[in-house]
């Protein structure tokens, strides 16, 4: 494990050391000039787990981190606030997108001018990938999909793929950083197909880089999340919330703001992080149940559920799966009725006692109550401010 561990770092080195050298007395002689070796301009950023790299500045925006990121999967919801975390503390940051150009394209105003480069690419071509990374030397792989499509099995977004980048990263030589996002409960032994999918994707990576780190989020909680955002659409549409089960299956949900974080913090610590899984869960458990409480809470509703027993909700996911390949046209992406996510919710989905944790990375994740889940807000009828007392709160008769 260290062994390989030591020969990347060592291969970047060797391969980086002819360049720094004789660019040294060209920086001395500039530094000399600007003043740069005044500590007021020293970066605070211990970049140290990423090795011995050229950092410059005040360790914001506008400065030079040493990190050069490609992060596949930017595009997607924790891509936004990992991209702006790595950003805003100088860092390059290449991001690999197919299809349309407008994907990254809230990205590019998050860091310095040129610092974010997206870089078309196609996920199946191996010299694609090889060119988005070519310059890294960090690889974080965010890629993932909780659904099925015509394309795209489980298997190969969230296996396949995922091992296929790990194997192109040891062939680089020069990646000092490779972290996988996973997700928490992926195990082999899950009823879901995408948790097994992640488990087997989380053992090819530590087989290829045994120093990889592996960060498993609980569910994320966010202004572009995929758990109360379509409850509440949900809701607000027809007036009652589907409640997989009884609604007592406990998760942990995590503000996504602290996932990115984690995962900063984890490229600026000292390589301590490096070969390590860390659970990632928010800071109070919830019951289903609780969280659509908190979410119809939020929104000034009052609350109507509809409890859906497991069989009755499988069955009623079930035809999109069962017709996904076989019609000649996409069928629509499911949010509440997604038959593997079903699956997922039969069992509790917990940090376990023994795991590292957002403590070990330094970091005090934030409650879902407030700040978190302020966003919802946009759902209120009577406008932001609406309901401050629950008096005011609507029943779906009112909407009239
Ligand atoms: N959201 C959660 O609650 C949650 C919880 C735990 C773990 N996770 C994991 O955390 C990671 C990031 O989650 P997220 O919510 O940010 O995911 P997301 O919003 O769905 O974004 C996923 C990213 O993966 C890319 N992707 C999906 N299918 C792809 C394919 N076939 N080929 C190439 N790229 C593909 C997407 O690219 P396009 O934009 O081109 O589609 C997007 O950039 C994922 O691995 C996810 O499984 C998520």
């Amino acid at each position: 494990m260290q062994g390989v561990s030591r020969r990347l770092g060592h291969q970047y080195i060797k391969q980086s050391s002819t360049s720094i050298s004789s660019f040294k007395s060209i920086y001395q002689l500039h530094d000399h000039y600007n003043g740069a070796e005044n500590p007021r301009f020293a970066s605070t950023l211990a970049t140290k787990g990423v090795g011995h790299l050229v950092r410059k500045g005040t360790g914001g925006r506008s400065s030079v981190s040493g990190i050069v990121a490609t992060v596949f999967g930017a595009t997607g919801f924790l891509g936004r606030y990992l991209v702006q975390q790595l950003a805003k503390m100088g860092s390059q940051v290449l991001v690999p997108f197919r299809g349309s150009e407008e994907s990254p394209r809230h990205l590019k105003l998050m860091g310095d001018l040129g610092q974010i480069v997206p870089m078309k690419y196609n996920p199946r071509d191996e010299n694609s990938i090889k060119a988005v990374m070519a310059k890294a030397n960090v690889v974080i792989n965010l890629i993932g999909r909780e659904y099925e499509t015509r394309n795209y099995s489980f298997e190969e977004v969230n296996h396949q793929m995922a091992q296929h980048l790990a194997v192109i990263a040891k062939e680089h030589g020069g990646i000092m950083r490779y972290i996988q996002v996973s997700c928490l409960g992926a195990s082999p032994s899950s009823p879901s197909r995408m948790l097994r999918a992640k488990a087997a994707a989380e053992e090819a990576i530590l087989r290829e880089l045994p120093e990889a780190t592996v960060m498993k989020p609980a569910v994320m909680i966010g202004t572009e999340d995929r758990i109360l955002n379509p409850w509440a659409h949900f809701a607000k549409k027809y007036g009652f919330l589907p409640l997989m089960g009884d609604g007592s299956t406990k998760i942990q949900p995590v503000y996504v703001v602290d996932v990115a974080s984690a995962i900063v913090a984890a490229l600026k610590d000292d390589g301590s992080s490096m070969g390590k899984t860390y659970e990632l869960g928010g800071p109070e458990i919830y019951t289903m149940h609780q969280l659509a409480e908190l979410m119809y809470d939020t929104i000034r509703e009052w609350p109507h559920y509809v409890k859906i027993p497991f069989p009755i909700a499988k069955a009623v996911s079930m035809p999109r799966e069962v017709l996904l390949n076989k019609v000649p046209f996409p069928m629509p992406v499911p949010t509440i009725f997604n038959l593997d996510a079903i699956e997922a919710l039969t069992t509790d989905t917990l940090v376990s006692e023994s795991a590292l944790k957002f403590d070990d990375l330094g970091i005090a994740p934030r409650k879902l109550k407030g700040y978190a889940t302020e966003f919802l807000i946009q759902y209120r009828k009577g406008g932001p401010n609406y309901g401050s007392t629950v008096s005011e709160k609507l029943t779906p008769k009112s909407w009239s």
